[in-house]
């Protein structure tokens, strides 16, 4: 297999008399692919050569042109100031390219750069106690490849799933639950009678407000930790953990912690005290803030008026118990782009605490949100739900016609040809939504278009239907394109 760095250093070691083991130290790979597959900065031997680098790049192109034939290692040589860029024979390099693949095979392309630092990687992060929807494909998507990828390069990963297990709709279930249990069917493992009860309640509530309140009085008992409260919690959200992990099973994602809101319940009062022993908080209109005007942003808000913690106080007890318990060289947090301004905040007051050598280490990862025709955000409140599980079965079904269409290419027997097109289809089916949802720009809005047809032509785009589910009926069919 050829060493390209190793040739190239020997090349100019020919022509300059320089140790060619110190030379391949300096080979670099250029920013931008178009000024060449590798680059030499001149300027690293001016001392020693005694010469301006241009006059040094001048001899080495000149030195090993005259020796390029066919067969060389190097193609072509280019000048940059005092730069020498050198382009590689693309022959070799695609023949030298395919039979490291070849030999290597699932492991091209690895490597130990990573080796003993960690990364905790935060992705997925669905509100639990309601079917898991469209709004999370890209995000379980990205985070999976993430993951992956960092694995591949040696890091030590911790994957978290940030569930959000926390807040009145788990007690208005339990207040639910209560009245109805007996109607529902509870036999099966599933979010469907869960899910149901809540939207029922949620329609009660609208009805009389009585209801408003029997939901707070169950939202109390759970923050007391009374014993069937805390037990029906436990209930709902291992359902719904089971229920993802059927997803996370079809697009091939695992997670190391589901430590969600919840797990931070009894670590904020913590964080509370040491931003105010930081001189960090500030009273405004009776809630308590971190100012961060100085840095360009609204406040952020620690505790509210009424003195109860929020969605950024939990953050930052993550953040906390992260630095501590995985001493992270990177903390990744795979979240929509709408919460931006939230993540910078975070970090900054992390900082602010002195946590510098950790908020420097954080990373927002965002994309696009997926938007309906009317170019709105779409939600899954009020039972309607774009339903993930249905979108990949769709597409799994999808596959398996196309697949009849085209004609089978299986086994021998019957019972082998069927066996192998679920196989086929689901590996297709997934693959294209995966692939999808990754080609798509990252940043940008993908957005809902209604009109269009499920179709596997063409290497970008993949079209499928969605389904608007209400008490889990579907209620309306569309199409998605990406
Ligand atoms: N559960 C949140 C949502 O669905 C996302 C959580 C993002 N992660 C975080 N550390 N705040 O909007």
């Amino acid at each position: 297999m050829i060493n390209f760095k190793q040739e190239i250093a020997k090349q100019i070691a020919l022509v300059t008399n320089l140790n060619e083991n110190e030379l391949v130290n300096y080979v670099e790979i250029p920013p931008d692919s178009n000024m060449g597959d590798y680059a030499f900065p001149c300027f690293k031997l001016a001392k020693e050569l005694k010469k301006a680098p241009p006059i040094i790049a001048d001899e080495i192109k000149v030195g090993i042109e005259s020796n390029i034939n066919q067969d060389s290692v190097i193609e072509k040589l280019e000048i940059a100031g005092g730069y020498l860029n050198i382009f590689i024979n693309k022959n070799l390099l695609a023949q030298t390219v395919l039979n490291e693949i070849a030999e290597k095979k699932e492991v091209y392309g690895a490597s130990r750069v990573g080796e003993s630092k960690n990364v905790v990687l935060e992705y997925s992060s669905p509100n639990i106690a309601k079917p898991m929807h469209i709004g999370h494909l890209r995000n379980t998507v990205i985070g999976g490849a993430l993951h992956k990828l960092y694995k591949f390069l040696g890091y030590n990963v911790t994957s978290i799933n940030f569930l959000g297990d926390w807040g009145i709709n788990f007690a208005k279930i339990m207040a639910g639950y209560s009245m109805w249990k007996d109607e529902y069917d509870f036999t099966e493992k599933s979010l469907g009678p869960i899910f149901n009860i809540y939207v029922r309640y949620n329609e009660l509530e609208k009805e009389d407000e009585k209801y408003t309140d029997i939901a707070r009085e169950w939202n109390l008992r759970l923050e007391k930790g009374d014993e069937e409260a805390v037990r029906l919690w436990t209930w709902i959200r291992d359902v719904s953990i089971y229920e993802a992990e059927k997803i996370y099973k079809m697009l091939n994602c695992e997670f190391d912690s589901y430590n969600g809101e919840a797990f931070y319940n009894d670590k904020m009062d913590d964080v509370v005290e040491e931003l105010k022993e930081k001189n960090l908080l500030v009273e405004s209109k009776g809630a308590q803030i971190v100012e961060l005007e100085d840095y360009k942003m609204p406040p952020c808000i620690i505790l509210t008026s009424a003195g109860t913690t929020l969605y950024a106080t939990r953050d930052i007890a993550s953040l906390k118990y992260r630095a501590k318990h995985y001493d992270f060289d990177k903390a990744i947090y795979v979240v929509g782009s709408e919460q931006q301004l939230h993540f910078k905040q975070i970090f900054k007051v992390f900082e602010l605490m002195g946590y510098e050598k950790y908020s420097s280490r954080c990373e927002h990862v965002y994309y696009g949100m997926i938007l309906g025709s009317e170019g709105k955000k779409m939600a899954s409140r009020k039972g309607t739900s774009l339903d993930l599980m249905a979108l990949l079965n769709e597409a799994i079904d999808k596959s398996k016609q196309v697949i009849e269409e085209k004609g089978n290419s299986g086994g021998d027997s019957q019972e082998h040809q069927v066996a192998d097109k679920e196989t086929l289809a689901r590996q297709i089916g997934l693959g294209a939504i995966i692939f999808n949802s990754l080609y798509t720009s990252k940043i940008k809005d993908v957005v809902f278009d209604w009109d269009n047809i499920l179709n596997f032509q063409g290497e970008t785009r993949t079209i499928y239907t969605i389904y608007i589910c209400k008490n889990s009926k579907c209620i309306r069919k569309g199409r998605i394109y990406t």
